[in-house]
């Protein structure tokens, strides 16, 4: 593996509100990175740092192929969370005037250009003012610009997040394409979308980095058998899983064989139990509901999702 982009200790503050809180992860050449977060959580603040838009208090990004002065921003293309565009000009003329921005010829701009709307399907509007696209034609437009000078790094700050599902579906797409092409990070507080897309994810909370790795890893090291439970609407048997729960989560009672159950959660006659082995939790569970005389209507074995753990671990 080859690293494209270091950051070490990467930390910003805002007077004394710290955005971004000493956060360390690499970004793997050839790579789709997710960086997935709640509202506030300092993905922007992040971005905005290794788009070189905002300065960190303290920290290092160590770029891949990078100048002597450690400048890296015509190595990064980047596509903020609310992009503006000039609404005047054509889809054409922005992609070639964000081309010269970024140190290209006239003829490199309009050629990069020409391939990119191609690419990302607005060719057939590239010639209409950017005022008449729809929410998903500014998004692909956004991503030309953010392409036209060939980044080793395409950045992306909530690229679907504003989106219809059409939109959203449409962008997905693309960018699905692309990171075949390029090493993407984008920022999402979609667990959907990281899923969609990356290969690695970067969980963050309160601008620190709260679980970091390969999604495949995750998913199958976190992955936790579950049992879940449904009684009928009868009162004594909400009363004995409201108990049996109790139990559990006192270990009182028969606490070496309930401590099979590593977790329970009851919302009125169902119950969910994250367990350590599931068939000797599940005889221990009929076990007792025969001896309780306790009316079930399913009993049903499954795994935690992703989206468990996600909630878990930015809800701690
Ligand atoms: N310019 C600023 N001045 C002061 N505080 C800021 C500034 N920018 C961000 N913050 C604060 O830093 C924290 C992280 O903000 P950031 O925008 O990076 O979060 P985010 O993860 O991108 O959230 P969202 O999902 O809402 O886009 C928040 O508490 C925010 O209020
Ligand atoms: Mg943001």
């Amino acid at each position: 593996m080859t690293a494209l982009l270091e950051v070490k200790d990467l930390t910003k503050a805002f007077g004394t509100v710290k955005a971004v809180d000493g956060i360390h992860f690499t970004i793997a050449e050839g790579h789709c990175v997710a960086l997935l977060g709640p509202n506030g959580a300092g993905k922007t603040t992040t971005i905005r740092m290794i788009a070189g838009l905002l300065k960190q208090t303290s920290g290092q990004m160590v770029f891949k192929g990078a100048g002597n002065r450690g400048e890296h921003r015509e190595l990064i293309g980047y596509l903020p969370q609310t992009p503006s565009f000039h609404n005047w000009m054509t889809g054409f003329e922005f992609v070639v005037y964000a081309g010269q921005l970024c140190g290209l010829t006239s003829a490199e701009a309009k050629k990069s250009a020409k391939e990119l709307v191609e690419r990302v399907g607005i060719a057939g509007a590239a010639k209409r003012r950017i005022g008449s696209y729809s929410g998903g034609m500014k998004q692909r437009l956004g991503l030309a610009q953010a392409l036209v000078h060939r980044p080793k790094l395409l950045v992306m700050d909530e690229p679907v997040s504003a989106l219809d599902p059409i939109g959203r579906r449409e962008v997905l797409d693309l960018l699905r394409e692309l990171k075949r092409e390029t090493t993407v990070l984008f920022s999402t507080h979609v667990l959907h979308d990281a899923e969609a897309l990356c290969d690695d994810v970067i969980i963050i909370r309160e601008g620190k980095v709260a679980l970091q790795g390969a999604i495949e890893t995750i998913r199958d090291e976190r992955r936790k058998p579950i049992i879940n439970l449904q009684l009928e609407n009868d009162e004594s048997s909400r009363q004995w899983l409201a108990l049996f729960i109790q139990t559990i989560r006192d270990e009182k009672r028969l606490a070496n064989q309930l401590s099979l159950f590593e977790t329970a959660e009851q919302h009125e006659g169902a119950a969910s139990f994250a367990v350590k082995d599931v068939d000797a939790a599940r005889q221990l569970l009929i076990g007792e509901m025969a001896r309780n005389q306790i009316k079930i209507s399913k009993l049903e074995v499954g795994h935690s999702s992703l989206e468990d753990l996600f909630m878990k671990v930015v809800g701690e």
